[in-house]
């Protein structure tokens, strides 16, 4: 249900009626209650370019306002048009919403084949923060198009690719006599440091690192088979993370920076077909018109970049995944680099123009002394332990009343959610600061209070012994309210994902949660003496409620407990 778009459409109706060309539509939600639902605040704008009073204007757009879903209409103030809904309308539009499994949210109009490119790890380090926000971002936005029924391909662009892999594996070979595979690799970060270790003390062998990326990159048997044993363990590393936060990428959305190796001879032949390519200093580089600093796609040594690889991704992508829309889940100090690539695939034609093509950039995750999440000792933090701490500081919130596998689970998706929520649920292109208290807490907007919301429900519902056949009334202002943020999911999603911004949704989830806390402490719902109409009334705004909670959860990625 599109609440917004029909009273939209109403008010585009009357001003039609009412010969008014060139309107402004804006509708919104109203700010207070006594100004209705939704409010029309065009008029005023209307009369200052017809040079009329914005009443007048008000008035006549109001006689011609013709609908039956519609209460009452005021107008107050300058000009101002309030809206109010007819409580029938809203109860036939919850019941419908109340038999549907989708929840009445209608999917897409055109279906789009939408790239979400989220999480790329390198495979040289271990994956930091900076790869989880992008990774629980990005697979939110890939559930939201989804269920709002487009054709989405995550692709997960890892780096495996560049001069880092000589090193790493001739240092490989060197400790395989001394250990397996697994051991050496068990801790990625600690691996790295004691070959950069040798390679800074040992001239033989950074002689050796460097033939080794030639070797790596010209196909060389041997070293493609160890640097392949490298990459298959340290990918199985951020499997593990994908797997403890429910995560969807899977090997099959793994298109890692070598797999465009071949194309990027092309993509240096394309821009100079296209008359694109200048040399500086004996790089290869293509001028921006709104830079200073030119792209470098090839260094004066034959070597290709990171923005070579971008490049030839995205001609992959237009031409053989068929792309409408390419969504790039990166770190915002990515800005300028995919600034200038999208503009040279575009001016190259490698990507067709009517592809949007998106950086969804987000912040720093900060600690509470506003610097750059780190360990207490400055290292890098391991992502898997950063999830551990998760679960087990949820288990602490818990009460162990119960059986240990239990705890164990209920543990893992209040702390998960925790996780995920926070990052979640502020404005993706600004910093944050974790914080773990805060994550956890039962009050305000976090996964907890959510996931109790929809707890509570459940108990209730389990409850209840009889039907669910009955009709929903709207009577007091608290069911109203409860009512019309129900009717708001669609709008809700559709704006969500047209800004990319999953805070809308938790935002909206959290308005959803408090509106029916009030509800239910002013409409008892089981007590006795309540009529068996009024008592299914409210199950049914009730089941609406935590359905909606759950499928806002499920689209976030974040699980919810039949009881906490
Ligand atoms: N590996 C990159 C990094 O860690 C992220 C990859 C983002 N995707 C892309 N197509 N460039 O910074």
């Amino acid at each position: 249900m599109k609440l917004k778009s029909t009273i939209d459409a109403i008010i585009s109706k009357a001003l039609h009626s009412a010969n008014i060309q060139n309107p402004n539509l804006s509708v919104t939600k109203a700010a207070k209650k006594e100004f209705g639902d939704f409010q029309y605040n065009g008029a005023m704008g209307l009369a200052k370019k017809l040079q009329t009073n914005p009443r007048e204007i008000a008035t006549s757009i109001t006689t011609h306002i013709d609908a039956e879903i519609i209460e009452k209409v005021e107008i107050a103030g300058a000009g101002f048009i309030n809206i109010w809904l007819k409580n029938s309308w809203l109860s036939s539009e919850l019941k419908k919403i109340s038999q549907d499994e989708c929840l009445g949210i209608e999917k897409a109009q055109t279906k789009e084949n939408i790239i979400v490119d989220y999480s790329g790890p390198n495979m040289a380090k271990e994956m930091h923060v900076g790869h989880l926000r992008s990774t629980i971002i990005g697979d939110t936005l890939a559930n939201l198009f989804e269920f709002l029924g487009h054709n989405v391909i995550r692709q997960n662009h890892i780096g495996d690719w560049g001069t880092q892999f000589g090193m790493l594996v001739a240092y490989l070979e060197e400790l395989q006599s001394s250990g397996d595979f697994q051991e050496n690799l068990k801790d990625l970060e600690e691996f790295y440091k004691l070959a950069k270790k040798r390679f800074d003390e040992d001239a033989a062998f950074a002689d050796k690192a460097r033939e080794y990326v030639v070797k790596i990159q010209s196909g060389d048997a041997h070293c493609l088979k160890l640097w392949k044993r490298f990459i298959d363990i340290s990918l199985a590393h951020c499997e593990e993370v994908y797997q403890k936060l429910h995560i969807k990428l899977t090997r099959d959305d793994v298109k890692a920076e070598s797999y465009y190796n071949d194309m990027l001879s092309q993509v240096v032949q394309k821009l100079d077909a296209m008359s694109m390519l200048s040399v500086s200093e004996g790089a290869k580089c293509v001028f921006l018109p709104f830079s200073d600093i030119p792209l470098i796609v090839q260094k004066s040594d034959g070597g290709y970049l990171y923005a070579t690889t971008d490049l030839g991704a995205l001609w992959y992508r237009n031409d053989t995944l068929k792309a409408d829309k390419i969504l790039y889940v990166v770190d915002a100090r990515q800005n300028e680099h995919f600034k200038s690539v999208f503009w040279v695939a575009k001016e190259a034609k490698m990507v067709r123009d009517d592809v949007v093509l998106k950086h969804i950039a987000f912040g720093t995750m900060m600690n509470e002394q506003g610097k750059p999440f780190k360990t207490r000792d400055g290292g890098t933090l391991k992502l898997t332990d950063l999830i551990d701490e998760a679960i087990i500081r949820a288990k602490n919130t818990l009460k162990d009343k119960e059986d240990a596998q239990g705890i164990e689970h209920k543990a893992k998706t209040i702390g998960i959610g925790a996780l995920k929520y926070a990052d979640l649920s502020v404005n993706r292109e600004s910093n944050y600061i974790f914080n773990w208290d805060r994550m956890l807490s039962f009050d305000g907007n976090t996964a907890l209070y959510m996931q109790y919301a929809y707890a509570r429900i459940q108990s209730i519902i389990r409850k209840y012994v009889g039907t669910f056949d009955g009709d929903i009334k709207i009577e007091s202002e608290s069911e109203r309210a409860l009512a019309l943020a129900l009717l708001d999911f669609e709008d809700v999603l559709y704006k969500s994902a047209h800004e990319c911004m999953p805070n809308h949704i938790t935002g909206y989830l959290y308005e959803l949660a408090t509106l029916f806390m009030r509800f239910y402490e002013q409409s008892p719902i089981l007590k006795e003496g309540i009529d068996g109409e009024t008592k299914i009334s409210r199950l049914l705004l009730s089941k609406i409620t935590a359905d909606t909670i759950k499928q806002g959860l499920a689209i976030l990625g974040i699980e919810t407990l039949e009881q906490i």
